[in-house]
């Protein structure tokens, strides 16, 4: 029998590679790599709960109980953003900065199933009972009937799971903390993440149950990240947020059951997280009596709509090489912007100091956004305040050209809805829409520029 050597595993990304290296070639991690000994050929059939070599019939399926309802949490932001609800047999990872809240959530998920007769299960591996407890307390959830487990290692963990009913929801908080006997490697390591997110898997398959795991983002490659495990699971959700301001946005980034892209905003308050029911009037708050600098962009994220104030301050500098800074804006996004307007709009803004931000700590990823921003550029530098009840959108070319984006008229709703009757967007593609009037098309950079210049 051949002899199974160990091998080296980078505990960011999980490549694999037959000899220790100072770097990680996959994905250029330095010191990344440990020695891991390979995993044991794991027993049994394992696999779906469906007899053995016989295949089933797609048709037959619906109605059979094969296919199961989805549960709700209750959390409305959080069923959304699974794609309305949680689908039984199935695994979800939820990734994001320690601190963020993610215990704190899936915490008022599980409460809020036990609540409504659910068998729910919490699984902590980082906090004892009691802190557990506390933390319930303090959100109020003291007297829901969650089960508590503080266990890590991955047997103890799933014998408990055995006993009794099957539960409808399961937490594995974090995959960070699992540790399976059978493999030859500290907790934290790929290996060990892979283990035990692999038989917790198959239980969640086998059995019906929903498990989500809890996966801590790590900067350093020192233990593995979330990263690891993303393609075993069916679904994958970042929470994500600014530690300086109480907004929190979870993002679907892969979805078997749903749309990806969908964000959920919930607020952290002393109370745990609320759910944000308007989040456009949250991040447009303020946006009334703004001075010159600051433009409404109308968004769309996922499948939802949402309006986001973009600051901009454009000031002379007393660097060398002026400084240019962004909060929640791509910055290579901003450069190409700065050079459009200095080349296509005859804007002498090449000197200046530019800060773009995004209000709230959102980050806009659409291009949609460059109207929105070159508009906010444009007034700080001009000294000229926007029409308040205006809204920009559209992607500006290197030509200078402003080209339609698509949800035209999703946004132009959403805008109404919340009491801006105006738009400025590309030419030519103003659809009609009823209470709006398109207060100015915009064919490219240099008529933006004679526009806001013309502002009283
Ligand atoms: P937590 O859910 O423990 O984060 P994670 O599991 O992602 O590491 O959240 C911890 C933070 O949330 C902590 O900084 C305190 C804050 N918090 C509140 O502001 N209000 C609350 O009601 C709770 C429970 C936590
Ligand atoms: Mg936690």
């Amino acid at each position: 029998m051949a002899r199974t050597a160990a091998t080296f595993v980078c505990q960011a990304c999980g490549a694999v590679a037959p000899k220790w290296a100072g770097r990680c070639d996959a994905c250029g991690g330095w010191n990344t790599l440990a020695e891991e000994a390979p995993a044991a050929p794991v027993s049994g059939g394992g696999g779906l709960a469906h007899p053995r070599g016989r295949p089933s019939r797609l048709v037959g399926l619906k109605g059979t109980g094969a296919v199961r309802a989805r549960i709700e949490t209750g959390i409305g932001e959080l069923d959304r953003v699974a794609g309305g609800g949680f689908v039984p047999n199935s695994g979800v990872l939820v990734g994001g900065d320690p601190g963020i809240g993610k215990s704190t959530l899936l915490l008022q998920a599980l409460a809020s199933l036990a609540d409504r007769g659910e068998r729910v299960i919490y699984v902590t591996g980082e906090e004892a009972i009691d802190q557990v407890g506390l933390r319930a307390e303090r959100l109020g959830l003291a007297d829901s009937p969650v089960l508590l487990a503080a266990e890590t290692s991955v047997p103890d963990i799933l014998a408990t799971l055995a006993e009794g009913p099957v539960p409808a929801m399961v937490v594995i908080d974090s995959i960070q903390t699992l540790w399976s006997p059978v493999i030859e490697a500290a907790p934290g390591t790929v290996s060990q993440l892979r283990a035990g997110t692999e038989a917790l898997l198959r239980f969640a398959k086998t059995k019906g149950s929903t498990v989500l795991f809890v996966g801590h983002v790590t900067k350093e490659g020192q233990i593995a990240g979330p990263k690891v495990i993303e393609h075993m699971v069916d679904t994958v959700l970042y929470f994500e947020g600014d530690r300086g301001h109480a907004f929190r946005i979870l993002r679907a980034v892969k979805n078997r059951f749903g749309p990806t892209d969908e964000i959920g905003v919930f607020e952290m308050s002393d109370r745990g997280l609320l759910e944000v029911a308007n989040p456009s009037r949250l991040f447009t708050a303020g946006c009334e009596d703004h001075g010159p600098g600051s433009a409404v962009f109308a968004g769309v994220e996922g499948t939802r709509p949402l309006l986001m104030e973009i600051q901009a301050l454009v000031a002379a500098s007393s660097l060398g090489t002026p400084r240019r800074a962004v909060v929640g804006f791509d910055p290579n996004r901003l450069a190409m912007l700065l050079a459009v307007l200095e080349a296509r709009g005859g804007v002498r803004i090449g000197a200046q100091d530019v800060y773009l931000n995004v209000a709230g700590g959102l980050k806009v990823r659409e291009p949609a956004a460059d109207l929105a921003a070159a508009a906010a550029l444009i007034s700080s530098l001009t000294g000229r305040a926007l029409p308040a009840d205006a809204v920009f959108f559209g992607e500006i070319a290197l030509s200078g050209a402003v080209r339609a984006v698509g949800q035209t008229e999703q946004r132009l709703k959403e805008a109404a809805r919340l009491g801006l009757g105006q738009a400025v967007i590309a030419a030519g593609h103003a659809a009609p829409y009823p209470g709006f009037t398109v207060l100015k098309e915009i064919a490219d950079i240099a008529e933006l520029t004679a526009w806001i210049s013309a502002l009283a």
